[in-house]
């Protein structure tokens, strides 16, 4: 690989708490430690396919850490390998634009790109690595899904909004005896709201990786009726999904590279139960994006530091082709190839997502306070 001197940095996905601590990391350690030019593509690929960029310096990333979202903006729906256009008679035609890409970053006489993104978006960033392009990915989700990282900053101040809102419902769920219903995000995986769940004393937790039955959940509630205790709590993750069901599908986004949107699982969930414990009002909240937004955590901020500032370190030393990530605590590295792709239906050529063992530590816990599963 030749000498760098300048670099690209792009955000990609859904925003989430955190991303700007890394483009500052990235930002910083480029300029200051090894003295290389630093630019950003505004939008994602969609910058890079249209050359709209930005000059990231000491002065722009200055004053970022404590902002949600991303100063780069993003676009969850340009896969450049795929790319919806429109013919001379406005039909939409989708084709592959990453030459035009590949001949921006010649053109900027960019050396390395580094993508920030979740699976779709590092996806990408794997087939530019496959057509000779310097690639360097930051693993980014708050679902916490992603097999070959312990961890990916976003998910720490979800699960601070999550405890909060259980907090809040809590107050209302005790005053009017009251069920309440959460739902809470993390696609087919239900890290969100196990974790969110147990730290928010949910009585309930309705994950993907655990199926349930509505009368299970109707017996929790009466048993803790018969008990005295005349509310209950649940978070059901957008995923979960009852025995021999599926999960509740809100959108398909056109072009997206998981184009699948999940959501409305909690809405099902509160009608039927309303008609099994009609001595009950069941009442639903859906926590969308606002687990997505708001100043990061200082867990998301330090994580993101970290992250930024290893992608600039292992692109200095020839390690381009690779994605940051922690292992066992430690940061480290993972090759792109070996861990994104995910298929239509969220189904990956690497083992899949990283999901919850219904019969591991977290389950486990859950279950010895009380927790019910609805199985
Ligand atoms: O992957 C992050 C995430 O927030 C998921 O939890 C959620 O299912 C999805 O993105 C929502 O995506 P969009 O912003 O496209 O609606």
């Amino acid at each position: 690989m030749k000498p760098i001197k300048k670099i690209a940095v792009l955000t990609g996905g859904g925003d989430c708490s955190g991303l700007n601590a890394v483009i500052r990391a990235i930002t910083r350690t480029a300029i200051t430690k090894y003295g290389w030019e630093v630019i950003g593509y505004i939008y994602g690929y969609a910058g890079l396919y249209e050359n709209d960029w930005v000059p990231l310096t000491i002065e722009s990333t200055s004053g970022i850490l404590h902002q949600g979202g991303t100063i780069l903006k993003n676009s969850n729906r340009d896969n450049l390998f795929n790319y919806m256009t429109k013919d001379a008679t406005g039909k939409k035609v989708y084709k592959d634009v990453s030459d035009v890409a590949i001949a921006n970053l010649k053109k900027e006489s960019v050396d390395a790109l580094v993508v920030i993104g979740g699976d779709g978006t590092l996806t990408s960033a794997r087939d530019f690595a496959r057509k000779g392009v310097s690639v360097i990915g930051v693993p980014k989700t708050i679902d916490n899904d992603l097999p070959a990282t312990d961890i990916t900053f976003g998910y720490d101040t979800a699960l601070g909004v999550i405890v909060d809102a259980l907090d809040r419902l809590h107050t209302t769920a005790f005053s009017h005896n009251r069920v309440m219903i959460l739902e809470v995000m993390g696609r087919n995986s239900g890290w969100l709201a196990l974790e969110g769940g147990l730290a928010g004393s949910a009585d309930v937790i309705l994950i993907p990786e655990i199926p349930y039955d509505i009368n299970k959940v109707a017996e929790k509630i009466r048993a803790r009726d018969a008990a005295g205790r005349l509310f209950s709590i649940i978070v059901v993750a957008e995923g979960a999904m009852p025995k021999g069901g599926e999960a509740v599908i809100r959108e398909i986004v056109e072009g997206s590279p998981d184009a699948i949107r999940l959501g409305g699982i909690g809405n099902v969930v509160t009608q039927q139960l309303q008609k099994l414990t009609p001595e009950h009002e069941v009442r639903y909240t859906n926590l969308g994006y606002m687990q997505r937004g708001g100043s990061p955590t200082h867990v998301d901020r330090t994580l993101g530091t970290r992250l930024g500032v290893h992608a600039v370190d292992i692109l200095a030393q020839g390690h381009e082709g690779n994605m940051v990530c922690v292992k066992n605590g430690k940061l480290s590295m993972v090759h792109i190839e070996d861990v994104v792709g995910r298929g239509p239906m969220g189904e990956t050529s690497h083992g899949g997502a990283k999901v919850v063992d219904p019969n591991g530590e977290f389950v486990r816990i859950a279950k010895a306070i009380g927790v019910s599963f609805g199985d």
